[in-house]
């Protein structure tokens, strides 16, 4: 048979088996082929083994790649539409002040809120394709990206217009996530329930209508949205035919990520104030954690998310790099790989599964990406590295050689 392009390399790492989600131990075991190949056909994975195998089924043009072929990268969690910059707030953090402090003064999402209103529809979509761009070029293949710097309906019609548009133009594959109840607006200051009518009665009806969003979301978390007001915005989401996420546990335990659980979530992410006694009723709904080390990092906090526990308690983990203007200004899934390393205590293995099937899984994507499998998205990253466990151990570089999406060499 013939294949449009057979990749070649001495290391060859499918994550396979990826049709479910791996927990606990099972997110130990990377599946790697020595002198491995990976044929492509239409964009699709046709065949993944050892070269001798694969060569002998298939004819083709061959690439050659020195070091390891990897699936593309899934990013369960971004923030990347926002105007603005908020520079000025990382130096006062550096100087002491805290992200939430910052927040309750006015600041923090606030301000982007502000920046991103102003904004032309032009500058958000220019920046936000500059953002993805790089995204893929440090290896995501697919991302989730949230709305929540609108927060009128208007606008958070528009901000998911231009994703949409984005999604359309650009090889990597986009899932949109609504968060209009990211914060409160400030001219609902004083009339938080008005603001939660407004996007249980307007917004999510308008959004569903509209069609680009898969997920919403909402930030649950004292001085944002509580337990109740949470349930709502994710009942009525769920209503219009919107699949669920959830910010929860990021810096005080309300019980998000339970609630989220029973209302059948896909995921519930930040996490890093779960505790023990909430793990089994994520486990029990298959609802997926999101851990997103590089906010605790970035935000100087010593609380990570409880990541060892989940393991412990045969949950399987997710990793995303929560990308956004205010919490974690980094598009680099690599970055998000060593941290899950280094400051939640998996293995390169388990991080490497975690940013890869897991977090597919975590999309509803677990069928179409995440592995190198045949009857898979063709969405492979050549890295140069002799050996994948290495990946996570070189950290703050991009080790990603080569991009293809759908089988096609980006650059
Ligand atoms: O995931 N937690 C809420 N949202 C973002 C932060 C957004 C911002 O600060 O602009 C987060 O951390
Ligand atoms: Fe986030």
């Amino acid at each position: 048979m013939v294949a449009d392009v057979i990749l070649c390399a001495p290391q060859v790492v499918t994550c396979a088996p990826g049709n479910a989600p791996r927990p606990g131990s099972q997110m130990g075991q990377l599946g790697v082929v020595a002198q491995g190949a990976v044929a492509i056909s239409q964009g699709t994975i046709v065949k993944v083994g050892p070269q001798s195998e694969v060569l002998a089924h298939y004819q083709g043009p061959r690439r050659y790649h020195p070091g390891c072929l990897v699936p593309g990268l899934v990013d369960p969690h971004s923030h990347p539409l926002f105007g603005g910059s908020r520079v000025h707030e990382f130096q006062m953090r550096a100087q002491g002040a805290t992200y939430q402090e910052i927040h309750a003064a006015g600041g923090g999402i606030w301000s982007t809120v502000q920046a991103t209103r102003q904004a032309s529809e032009a500058q958000l979509k220019d920046s936000t394709a500059q953002r993805l761009r790089r995204m893929l070029a440090h290896g995501t293949t697919t991302a989730e990206v949230k709305s929540g710097y609108g927060l009128s309906t208007a606008e958070e019609l528009r901000h998911l217009g231009v994703y949409q548009q984005l999604k359309e133009e650009l090889p990597m594959q986009l899932v949109l996530t609504f968060m209009g109840a990211h914060a409160v607006p400030q001219e609902f200051a004083g009339r938080q329930s008005d603001f939660v009518d407004l996007v249980v009665d307007e917004m999510v009806p308008a959004v569903a209508a509209q069609g680009f969003a898969q997920f919403g979301d909402v930030f649950c978390e004292q001085g944002a949205f509580t337990l109740e007001e949470s349930r709502r915005v994710l009942l009525a989401c769920r209503e219009h035919g919107l699949r669920l996420r959830i910010h929860a546990e990021e810096f005080t335990h309300l019980g998000g990520a339970r609630m989220a659980a029973e209302l059948g979530a896909l995921s519930a992410d930040h996490l890093q104030f779960l505790p023990p006694e909430d793990f089994a009723a994520l486990r029990q709904a298959g609802t997926i954690p999101v851990m997103t080390a590089g906010t605790s990092f970035f935000l100087g906090m010593s609380q990570f998310a409880p990541a060892r526990g989940l393991i412990e308690a045969n949950l399987p983990l997710a990793i995303g790099s929560d990308f956004n203007a205010g919490s974690c200004l980094s598009e680099s899934m690599q970055m998000a790989l060593s941290l899950a390393v280094l400051k939640l205590g998996l293995s390169p293995e388990e991080a490497i599964l975690a940013a890869t099937v897991n977090s597919a899984h975590s999309l509803g994507l677990g069928q179409q990406v995440g592995s190198l499998e045949a009857g898979k998205r063709a969405d492979v990253l050549a890295l140069d590295l002799q050996d994948v466990r290495e990946w996570p151990y070189h950290y703050g570089v991009n080790l990603v050689e080569a991009v293809y999406c759908k089988g096609v060499r980006l650059g």
